[in-house]
């Protein structure tokens, strides 16, 4: 395996680069975004900006430490979607530009396909590879959808969101308690130390493999208003048990349609991949589930959760060894590649 591929990933507010020879991890440099937090989310116009200033050292740092001359690079695979287009041309044109002067093709990568690929990036630990098909939660701030992935890039959304992410829910949940942005992992330690039990909130009754999260954040949102009423610091008394009690709430969502598609289809592979896969509690339910269902699980570790290029270099690697290379007229796009329920 002489490929040497460099990915790009800009479809949000990480600016990341990594370099991989093969399937194998040589390099993953994350610079997040820091610009955002004092707004409590994302703002798209400062994003596209702070990745034009980061693009360039960030590329540079993951060459580095690859340990490699940009000479020796085979292809360069970026994310053209979805995301925030401002943020996402930064990505496309830098590789554009790249591809060109080095002469080399381009590879364009989605993002979701991404993250699901990204268990096949071996980080030299040795641990399994799923095999296909096998299913995936994917678990973003922008998706949520079950996954079931035939191979590569064949894959096929039996369930999703009707309306909000499961990133969204602890991003909102976590604004309502005045928590800082993203507020997954801000709920996720502060969940340590509280009482899962604590409070309970109304599950949604979806049909199917669906999944909503909309009704939960509104109950939650009612549900500390109506406290504060009474007791103006409900929540700073309250603070771990209401983030281990949204936390379990979200958890339980998750698992019970990821529990009914494995009954469904029949398949005991099962692997968790985007922002949230990086949630402890969650990659706890996945390992009582993997006891009492005889599943094989497949958790990603924490630098291969949340956005990263490692996930974008592996899955232009697959599609650099297919020969499908991207074209310099392309654009880049916001929404899902495709309208349908394929990824
Ligand atoms: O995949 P990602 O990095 O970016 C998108 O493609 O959206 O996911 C970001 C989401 C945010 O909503 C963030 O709060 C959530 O992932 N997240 C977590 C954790 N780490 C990140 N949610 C729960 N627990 C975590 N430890
Ligand atoms: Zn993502």
């Amino acid at each position: 395996m002489n490929e040497f591929i460099l990915g790009i990933e800009s479809s949000c507010d990480d600016t990341s680069a990594a370099v991989l020879r093969g399937t194998r991890v040589l390099s993953n440099v994350i610079a997040s975004q820091r610009v955002h937090e004092r707004y409590g989310g994302v703002v798209p116009e400062l994003a596209s900006r702070a990745h034009q200033q980061n693009i360039i050292p960030v590329v540079d740092a993951a060459i580095k430490d690859a340990n490699i001359d940009k000479k020796q690079i085979t292809a360069i695979a970026f994310t053209r979607g979805p995301g925030l287009l401002g943020s996402l041309l930064v990505g496309t044109s830098f590789a554009k530009a790249f591809s060109l002067a080095m002469d080399v093709p381009m590879v364009e990568v989605d993002h979701m396909n991404a993250h699901i690929l990204s268990h096949f990036a071996d980080d030299g630990s040795g641990k399994p590879v799923p095999k296909f098909p096998f299913l995936c939660l994917t678990v973003s701030g922008g998706h949520t959808q079950i996954v079931l992935v035939k191979d590569y890039f064949d894959m096929e959304v039996i369930g999703k969101t009707i309306d909000d992410a499961a990133g969204e829910a602890f991003d909102k949940a976590a604004k309502i308690m005045s928590l800082p942005y993203p507020g997954g992992p801000v709920i996720d330690k502060l969940a340590a130390e509280g009482n899962p039990e604590a409070f309970k909130f109304s599950k949604p009754d979806i049909k199917g493999l669906d999944y909503s999260f909309s009704g939960l954040k509104t109950s939650f949102l009612y549900f500390v208003r109506d406290n504060l009423k009474t007791n103006p610091d409900f929540i700073e008394q309250n603070k771990a048990d209401l983030c281990a009690s949204i936390q379990k709430t979200i958890i339980d969502i998750l698992m019970k349609k990821l529990v009914a598609a494995s009954r469904s289809t029949g398949i005991r592979q099962v692997a968790i991949a985007g922002g949230v896969s990086a949630n402890s509690g969650l990659h706890k339910a996945m390992e009582e589930a993997a006891a009492k269902h005889k599943w094989q699980i497949f958790i990603p570790r924490l630098s291969f959760s949340t956005d990263n290029a490692a996930m974008v270099a592996i899955a232009g690697y697959f599609k650099y060894m297919r020969g499908e290379y991207a074209s310099q007229d392309l654009t880049p796009y916001a929404r899902q590649s495709l309208n349908k329920d394929i990824i």
